[in-house]
This record gives C-alpha cells, structure tokens and sequence, in this order.
C-alpha cells in the first residue's frame, strides 16, 4: 500500500468532461482529496491524466466485476475510501405505453442497480473504518414525476427511497448517506439523452406529440440551469459538512418541484399537463 499522509479518498462515477461528476471531481480535489476520477473510458476524463491529484479508472456501473475490480483497486493503493459518490446515471425519454421494455431495465441497470451495485462493494470497507459517507444523486423532477421521463424519474425515486433506508441502516456503522438532488444543471445530459432517444421505435399511439417528447430531453439545458461547476462546488462544500444533510437540493427548478411535490395531484396534473402539452 502506498503512502499518501492521511489524505482523504473520494471515488466518483461518471466523471466524463462536460458533465456534474467531472466537476464535482475537480472540487474534491480543489478541498485536498485524493480523487479516484471514474468513467467508462478514460478518454472522456482525458484532461485530468497528468494531474496526480487523480487516480482514473474505467469504471461501469453496468457491471458487478467492473465496480468490484475499481474498489479493490482503490483499498490496496490507499487503504482507504471516505466518499463514495453514485454520480452516473442515464436519461431515458418516451411515453410510458410505447416505451421499450430494454430501455426501462438499462435506466434501472444504470440508475439503480448500478448505484447499488458500488454501495455493496465499498460498504464492507467503510464499516471497518466505522467512517464513510455515501452520496446518490437522485433528482427534482422525482419529486413531481410528469409525462415523457416516467421512466428516468421512477429510477430516482427509486434512489432517494433506497438511499431513506440506507441512511438509518448504515447509522450504526457510522456511515453517512446524502441524497443530492440536482435541479436543472448544465452538462452533457441532454445530448446523451437525444442520442438515446434517436435509438427509439416510431410512436404509433403518441406520434402527434413526437415534438414535445424530443424536447423533453434537453429540457434541463436551458439558460437558467447553473454550471456543473457552480454545483459542484456547493454540493461538496454540504457533503463535507460534520455533520452533513440527509438531502441537498440545488439548480434550476429546485424550489419549483418542492412546491409542486406539496399541491394536490389535480392541480399538479394541470399544471404538467400544460407545461408538457398533452
Ligand atoms: N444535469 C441535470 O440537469 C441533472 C438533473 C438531475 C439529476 N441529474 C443527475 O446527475 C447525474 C450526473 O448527470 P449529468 O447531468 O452530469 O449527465 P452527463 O453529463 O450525461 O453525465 C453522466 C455520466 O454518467 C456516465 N454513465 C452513464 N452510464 C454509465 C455506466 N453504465 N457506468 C458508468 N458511468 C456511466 C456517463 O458516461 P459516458 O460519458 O460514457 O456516457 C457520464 O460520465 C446523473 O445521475 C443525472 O441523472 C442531472
């Protein structure tokens, strides 16, 4: 095992340039942490070879062997892990009736399983240590879920509910778990959603809203979302707190959806309704 003084280890999922977990990278680094930069190729995270602040990683959340190979990886160079950051997470847009079976179980794969996949394999360490703090990263739009990303908001509230439950399991071993919830935040998250969104079957019950649906995959990329930096910045500086909190909302539409996760589902429904137009 390598010598690094104490430092402290942060290992963060899908850290691709453009994107919240590459910034959230750079800030933990910028707060003195060794960080274990994670990606599915090293090439999106290029940038940050030659800083030895980063130990980089082909990770894919996908994959029990992938998640497992990176954490022993991590334990025997530096022995220890003190955040985990379950950062990857994929968009996935479509009408819930039409919407293919596979593309459902990717999201989930990714979303969910993956997240859950990393907590069991670093959780064992942490308990050892007795120390550790475990961030998901959920989203607002759980909060309110409205048509075109049933799918991809089902996942996250998927999330926050397991994170509610890990949070007091885990207390006893001394590990914390924070649920950060982004609002609208520039990255790279519309893109990959078109892309995905260009892989699916003509509508045939919904090609009237063809237009709608497509739009709904940049919708967090617009003028007023914050910069990932921005974000990044603010979420590290909750997570390190001693005493952290248990959820940490921030971005475009935050308070919008606390308000809208409050109202009675008639009124929330024809407000959706006129926002998405159907
Ligand atoms: N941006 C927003 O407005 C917003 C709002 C609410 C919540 N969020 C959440 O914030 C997190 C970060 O998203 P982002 O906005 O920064 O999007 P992004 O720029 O698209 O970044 C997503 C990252 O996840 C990685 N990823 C996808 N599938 C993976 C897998 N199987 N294994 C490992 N990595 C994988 C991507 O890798 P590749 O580059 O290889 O695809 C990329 O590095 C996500 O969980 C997202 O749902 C974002």
């Amino acid at each position: 095992m390598e010598s690094f003084s104490g430092q402290q280890v942060a290992l963060i999922t899908g850290c691709s340039q453009g994107g919240m977990g590459h910034a959230l990278a750079l800030s933990f680094a910028d707060k003195g942490f060794l960080v274990v930069a994670t990606t599915r190729s090293l090439r999106s995270m290029a940038d940050l070879e030659d800083d030895r602040r980063f130990f980089l990683q082909v990770l894919d959340v996908g994959s029990e062997e992938s998640v497992n190979k990176v954490v022993s990886n991590v334990v025997e160079k530096y022995g220890r892990i003190d955040v985990v950051l379950n950062n990857a997470g994929v968009q996935c847009i479509g009408p819930l009736a039409e919407i293919p079976l596979s593309a459902l179980q990717r999201t989930f794969d990714t979303n969910v399983y993956g997240s859950m996949r990393l907590i069991h394999a670093v959780v064992p360490h942490m308990v050892l240590r007795r120390k550790g703090k475990i961030v998901n990263v959920g989203s607002v739009t759980a909060l309110a879920p409205g048509p075109w990303a049933g799918v991809y908001t089902a996942s996250k509230a998927a999330l926050h509910s397991l994170s509610d439950s890990l949070r007091v399991e885990l207390k006893p071993f001394g590990i914390d778990v924070i649920t950060v919830v982004p609002g609208a935040v520039r990255s790279n998250i519309g893109n990959s959603a078109l892309a995905s969104y260009n892989q699916m079957p003509e509508w045939k019950l919904y090609k009237d809203f063809a237009d709608v649906i497509r739009e709904r995959a940049t919708r967090s990329q617009g003028p007023n979302s914050i910069s990932s930096e921005e974000f990044a910045k603010k979420t590290v500086a909750a997570i390190l707190k001693k005493n952290p909190p248990a959820w940490f909302t921030l971005g475009q539409y935050s308070t919008v959806f606390a308000i809208l996760y409050h109202l009675p589902l008639f009124v929330r429904d024809f407000l959706m309704r006129k926002a998405m137009k159907c």
